[in-house]
């Protein structure tokens, strides 16, 4: 790798980043994370890579979900534990409907940075910096609460940690048992509009694990049955703190970003000669770019080779997110032309930036069917391409927010207030991410290559 180091990038241009008043603290906070252990190890990331490898050769199926944007406020057990049922409940549906292994990937465990249309948010004529993610400053409208603070750099790697502690016992603690997931959907969709559906696969899971269990493999003989992996990722949008968490591997002498197993560059970040594909060059973990409607043919082979010059499968997923109306005129020539040029990636579907609207009551929302019309024409477009739709991204929670319109429940505009709890984006609800299962699970069985 010529030329790579951890701090490369900070010899490029940048967009994205706070402004910070005391450029000492913020030093002394960076040297601080730096001396800090590593939040996940090589070897667990290497784990990754090679699934996502699978999931580019046609093998595998990845899921990525999560929040927009983690905060303190939410930080507490019930909520991540009911973001990591959902998550493992769709990867079941998906893995049983499906017949394809999935990989999980959260979007917890350091999601706390976010990028801003503006830098200034103006309400009645005062304007005060944006909010750009508990890592950085506040929500609060404030001038105190909007400075942005180094010290949060320091929280949300603690917060980080203390997710991933609870996320590994969660994963390999029984409460991922296949028996148990089961069980889950019965309390869960006691008032489900699809209840017949989730039914009869539990019905269908249970009778296999039986057979199983007559055939001797059970728990004890097949850990896979209670125990699960669930890998974490984030949007590498704060260079300063990825290259502190950043660690030369000993067995490999290569080097990873250890503040999650993969990150991810966002739509606003991923011009060629700047920090953020330079940082992204050197690590060595599986990373993803996303991919708006703006981006052409040429421009994301150049892209693609930037990032992944030896053309390894499960080093680079993209995740286009074009939205509904657009996904159809754009995806084609993108899919084609890396089809024609021989790159491996793992395709995978954010179907919920490009389908942000604002109702008429004024709320950031997105509707049910926009979101699934942009999954069905991923698949649909790959399809026709000879091309593996390889994965889904949602923003979404395990609690029973209102912050999208549509789903089984029909969630109106006006239904919107009752509960809608995001500082970011709005989020799929445990409901409608366990419909989505269910309708993705359908376009899955069809997109075998
Ligand atoms: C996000 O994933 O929360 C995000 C900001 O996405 P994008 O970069 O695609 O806009
Ligand atoms: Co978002």
């Amino acid at each position: 790798m010529s030329n790579w180091t951890p701090d490369s990038w900070r010899a490029l241009p940048i967009l994205q980043q706070p402004t910070y008043e005391n450029q000492t603290e913020l030093k002394e906070v960076e040297q601080q994370i730096a001396s800090f252990p590593p939040l996940v190890f090589a070897e667990e990331t290497r784990e990754l890579r090679r699934q996502l490898g699978e999931v580019a050769e046609g093998r595998g199926f990845l899921l990525q979900g999560g929040d927009c944007a983690e905060s303190f406020a939410d930080f507490n057990a019930a909520n991540i534990r009911d973001t990591f049922k959902v998550m493992l409940q769709m990867a079941v549906v998906l893995t049983f409907g499906g017949k394809v292994p999935v990989t999980k990937i959260a979007r917890m465990a350091g999601q706390y940075a976010k990028p801003r249309s503006a830098d200034l948010e103006t309400i009645d004529g005062v304007s005060l910096p944006s909010y750009r993610g508990d890592i950085v400053n506040s929500f609060e409208f404030t001038e105190q609460a909007r400075k942005p603070d180094p010290q949060r750099l320091i929280t949300a790697y603690h917060h980080s940690a203390s997710t991933l502690n609870l996320l590994r016992a969660f994963a390999q603690g029984g409460l991922a048992d296949l028996h148990q997931v089961n069980r889950w959907n019965m309390s869960f969709v006691a008032s489900n509009p699809n209840r017949e559906r989730y039914q009869h696969l539990a019905d269908r899971i249970k009778d296999s694990l039986e057979f199983m269990e007559v055939l001797g493999i059970n728990s004890d003989t097949s850990p896979t049955i209670k125990e699960t992996q669930l890998f974490t990722s984030h949007e590498a949008l704060l260079l300063n703190y990825e290259e502190a968490l950043t660690r030369r591997d000993h067995l490999t002498g290569n080097w990873y970003d250890c503040s999650a197993h993969m990150v991810w560059i966002g739509e606003r970040t991923r011009q060629l000669d700047n920090a953020h594909i330079e940082f992204f060059r050197g690590i060595h973990n599986p990373v993803g770019v996303k991919v708006g409607p703006g981006m052409d043919p040429d421009e994301l082979i150049r892209l693609i080779d930037a990032v992944n010059p030896k053309n390894e499968a499960g080093r680079l997923t993209l995740i286009t997110r074009m939205g509904a109306d657009v996904i159809g005129d754009k995806l084609p020539a993108l899919v084609r032309k890396v089809q024609q040029e021989g790159r491996k990636v793992v395709w995978s579907s954010d179907p919920m930036h490009g389908n942000t609207i604002k109702a008429s009551n004024g709320y950031k929302t997105r509707n049910f069917d926009s979101v699934l019309r942009e999954i069905q024409q991923f698949f649909a477009v790959h399809k026709a391409e000879n091309s593996w739709a390889g994965g889904v991204h949602f923003e979404m929670t395990g609690q029973h927010v209102t912050e999208c319109t549509g789903g089984a429940y029909g969630l109106s505009e006006a239904d919107l207030s009752q509960r809608y709890k995001t500082q970011c984006d709005p989020r799929l609800n445990a409901d409608q991410v366990q419909e989505l299962a269910f309708l993705i699970t359908d376009a899955l069985k069809d997109a075998k290559i």
